[in-house]
This record gives C-alpha cells, sequence and structure tokens, in this order.
C-alpha cells in the first residue's frame, strides 16, 4: 500500500500524522479510535475557498455537517470561515451550542418536523431550504403574524444521474429529495413561496450525489438550474440571487480512486458556473457549494487493535479488530472499500493478504476483504485510511459497543473532541420498571 501523502512513517516504523506517533495514540486515548488531522482539514476548507474565490466573483463554502459533526469541529469551521449545512434538529442544536453564528446556517432536510423548523426560526438559522409544499405550508404557519421575513431557497430535482452508488445519488427525478423540474412542481413551488408574504426565496439548491468524480455532473446541473433560473423569471419576474450546488466531490478511498486536488476541482466547478451564466443574460448569483466528505474525509484514520486470528485452511485468514461495522458502517452499506496498514509495522512490507473483520455478531461485518498487511499479530494496532467523513456520524451502538473517542491532531499536540462512550452511558436511558425487576430493588433504586 502506499500510504496518503500526508502520513508519514516516524524512525520507529510507526505510521505518523501530523506529527503524532498513531501506536502511541492508540495507546493513550484507546481503540477503536477516531483520529482527525486538524491541518488536513484546514487545508481543505482553504482549499475550496480560495479555489473557488479564484473563478467566482461571489462564493460561500459550507461544510455539511453530516460527514462528521460534533461542536470543536463548528468552532474550526467558523475560524476558517465557513458557512454549516446543517439536516436535523441534533446537528442544528450542535451548532448552536457550540456558538456557531446562526446566520450561517443552511438547514436541509426532506422532512423537517415542525419542531426542528421553530428551533430553527427562533434563533434565527440564515436559510431554510425548502424542500416540499408541506413544508411551505407549514413554514407560512409557523410564520404567520411575524415581522421578519424568512430567508429560503427551494430545493429542486434536476433530473441528473450522477456516476455514484444508487443510495449516494439523489439528483435523480425518481427520487425522495427536492422538487421535479420536469412535470413543472418546482415551478408551482417557486410561485407558492412567491406568494408568501413571510418568505423570502433567495434561489435554489440542488445536490445531485456523493463521492463524485466526473465534475461534468456538475456543468449539467448547473446547466439546468440556469435554464430554470430562466423559465422562472419569465414567468414571475423572480430573479434568484443564490445557486447552492450542494455537495458530492469524491475522495480518494484506494489507489483507484483519482479525485481531482480539492483547489482545483472547486476552481473548475467556479468556472463552468460561469461559464454557464455568462452564455445567459442573467445577473450572476452568488455559488454556493457544501462539501463534507472532501472537507473531512482524507483527513480521518481509524485505529483498531487487532485480537482473535482465524486462519481456515485454503480458504482465508481472518484478522479481528475490536469494532467494526458500529463504528465504519459503510462497508456493510455500500460495499465500501479502505485501505489500510499494521501502524505498528508501517515501514514494513506488505505481504500477507488478509481479510479483516469487525467484532459485531454479523457475518456481514467485515471491515476490508482481502488486503495485504504486514504480518499482523494479535496486540497490533490496525490503521484505516480516509474515514474521516460518514463513519463517527454514522456509527451506532450496536451490540451495545460504546461508540469510540475522536481526537484531532496538529503539528505533534492533539486533543480530545469527542470522548470514548462509557458503559454507563449505554444504559442511562434504560429505565426499569419495578413491575418487570420486583426480584432486584437494589439494581432498581440505583436506576
Ligand atoms: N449537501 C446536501 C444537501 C447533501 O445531502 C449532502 C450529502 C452534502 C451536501 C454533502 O455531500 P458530500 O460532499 O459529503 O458528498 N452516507 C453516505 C453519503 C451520504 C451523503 C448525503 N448527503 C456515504 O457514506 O457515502
Amino acid at each position: 500500500m502506499n500510504i496518503p501523502e500526508h502520513f508519514q512513517i516516524n524512525s520507529k516504523g510507526h505510521l505518523e500524522v501530523s506529527g503524532c506517533d498513531t501506536v502511541e495514540l492508540a495507546k493513550r486515548f484507546g481503540t477503536p479510535l477516531y483520529v482527525l488531522d486538524e491541518t488536513r482539514i484546514r487545508q481543505n476548507c482553504r482549499d475550496y475557498v480560495a479555489g473557488l474565490a479564484e473563478a467566482y466573483p461571489d462564493t460561500q463554502v459550507c461544510y455539511a455537517g453530516k460527514a462528521f459533526l460534533c461542536r470543536a469541529i463548528c468552532c474550526l469551521m467558523q475560524q476558517e470561515g465557513l458557512g454549516l449545512d446543517v439536516v436535523s434538529g441534533g446537528e442544528l442544536y450542535t451548532a448552536l451550542k457550540a456558538g456557531f453564528p446562526p446566520d450561517a446556517i443552511y438547514f436541509h432536510g426532506n422532512n423537517k418536523s415542525r419542531e426542528e423548523l421553530e428551533i430553527a426560526l427562533q434563533n434565527g438559522v440564515g436559510c431554510l431550504v425548502i424542500d416540499g409544499f408541506y413544508e411551505i405550508e407549514l413554514l407560512n404557519e409557523l410564520l404567520a403574524g411575524k415581522e421578519k421575513r424568512q430567508p429560503v431557497l427551494l430545493r429542486l430535482a434536476p433530473g441528473v444521474e450522477a456516476h455514484t452508488h444508487v443510495y449516494t445519488r439523489t439528483g435523480q427525478e425518481d427520487s425522495k429529495f427536492g422538487l421535479a423540474i420536469n412535470g413543472g412542481q418546482a415551478l408551482q413551488g417557486v410561485k407558492a413561496i412567491l406568494n408568501s408574504p413571510r418568505l423570502e426565496l433567495l434561489g435554489f439548491h440542488a445536490h445531485i450525489g456523493s463521492q463524485i468524480f466526473d465534475l461534468a455532473s456538475y456543468e449539467i446541473t448547473a446547466g439546468i438550474l440556469a435554464g430554470f433560473m430562466a423559465e422562472v423569471r419569465a414567468e414571475t419576474g423572480f430573479v434568484a440571487k443564490v445557486l447552492n450546488l450542494g455537495g458530492g466531490l469524491g475522495i480518494r478511498y484506494t489507489r483507484d480512486d483519482k479525485p481531482l486536488p480539492v483547489r482545483e476541482a472547486a476552481k473548475r466547478t467556479g468556472q463552468m458556473v460561469r461559464e454557464v451564466f455568462s452564455t445567459l443574460d442573467y445577473p450572476r448569483p452568488k455559488l454556493v457549494l457544501e462539501p463534507g466528505r472532501s472537507i473531512v474525509g482524507d483527513a480521518g484514520v481509524t485505529l483498531y487493535t487487532i485480537g482473535n486470528i482465524k486462519t481456515i485452511p485454503g480458504i482465508r485468514k481472518y484478522v479481528m479488530v475490536d469494532g467494526g461495522m458500529a463504528d465504519t458502517p459503510r462497508v456493510a452499506l455500500y460495499q465500501a472499500v479502505y485501505e489500510a496498514v499494521i501502524a505498528n509495522k508501517a515501514g514494513r512490507p506488505a505481504e500477507e493478504v488478509v481479510t479483516v473483520a469487525g467484532k459485531a455478531c454479523e457475518s456481514g461485518d467485515i471491515l476490508i476483504w482481502d488486503i495485504p498487511l504486514a504480518a499482523p499479530e494479535p496486540g497490533d494496532i490496525l490503521a484505516v485510511f480516509a474515514t474521516g467523513a460518514y463513519t463517527y456520524s454514522m456509527a451506532s451502538n450496536y451490540n451495545r459497543l460504546p461508540r469510540p473517542a475522536v481526537v484531532l491532531v496538529a503539528e505533534g499536540q492533539r486533543e480530545l473532541i469527542v470522548a470514548r462512550e462509557t458503559y454507563e452511558q449505554i444504559v442511562a436511558n434504560d429505565l426499569l420498571p419495578r413491575r418487570l425487576c420486583p426480584q432486584n430493588e437494589r439494581v432498581v433504586a440505583e436506576g
């Protein structure tokens, strides 16, 4: 395996990230452990901002919190000058509890609840991304009698099939997201918003999918959206001020993935949108992008301890780690492929092909099929790359496994940003009705 460019091998032959020895991190914080390289995250943020600004006059980069969110990350994004895309009351609450400026928050969701919308309105969320007629009605009701108009975008389904896994494709017409341009629902949505005295339509949003390498999908989307904007203007006189093209840029999980560097991809996206509008007689809107994976994905590495090793003669060798699908569900969900090394043998040749299995009670809990590793033994630390996005944020307590801790590293410094869950927290919400446990008064009393 070639180790990703921002990792090093130190004098002990250990894998190192931003000046921190991963074997020491595992010893200090325990495993499984998510490690995030702060330097890399900041670089990705800066590359987005700079790349877009090189190509387009008025831009905003919003971090899509669904990739990985906790309060420290909100603070980091604020420091980097990014906005934030949240998609639930929980993500919104996290941002507010981190002191993230509400006016830099875009609130998404295809079924926002009344309570979620109320929290957003009470806290002055900058922009709601409306996804359907139901939400327009709900907002009209919640905003009745209010002074201020609420800025909104309308999410569109542009009818673009991005080349990515079917579960991470969202722009096609048969989708639960957005209102379809074809067939006229989107135009109807625009009219409903324009008719509302309480809503201020800023413009449009589309997100075509995730882990996309072919930027042509964005060009096509921008063209369709610009065409729609021109149609809306002709029909209603409305001129959009904002065009939000969502996120989706792919990252390198394995050597077969060849994404453009972030700065280059951002610049090309800006250029494409600029060109689309230069052919139309339409004022160039502000361009918003919402990357998640390409901000935090390649900054992450997950550390596990190898335990049981089982060889099935003539078939395969299973190397088992102390985590798996509960902390990294993407393999079971999308057949995702990761690469890894043994952190304490990072300098040695990887000659033995094995299958890395998790510890969940489930045959499908395989982390990596057929990967060459350097003679794995119990007690070794396995480092799985490119796990910064959609791992912790999708983790579960399946088998009542506590969620791992998250540590942020930067030039030799390391800081815990999410503590490891404890067994006490695992049972914290369990209630013990006396009727069910009369035989154990003491346990019931201790609650
Ligand atoms: N904006 C919207 C409206 C989105 O729905 C998403 C992702 C993003 C931005 C950020 O996309 P990104 O830049 O991270 O690709 N769990 C899947 C990915 C689901 C993405 C959902 N929406 C996975 O692990 O591959």
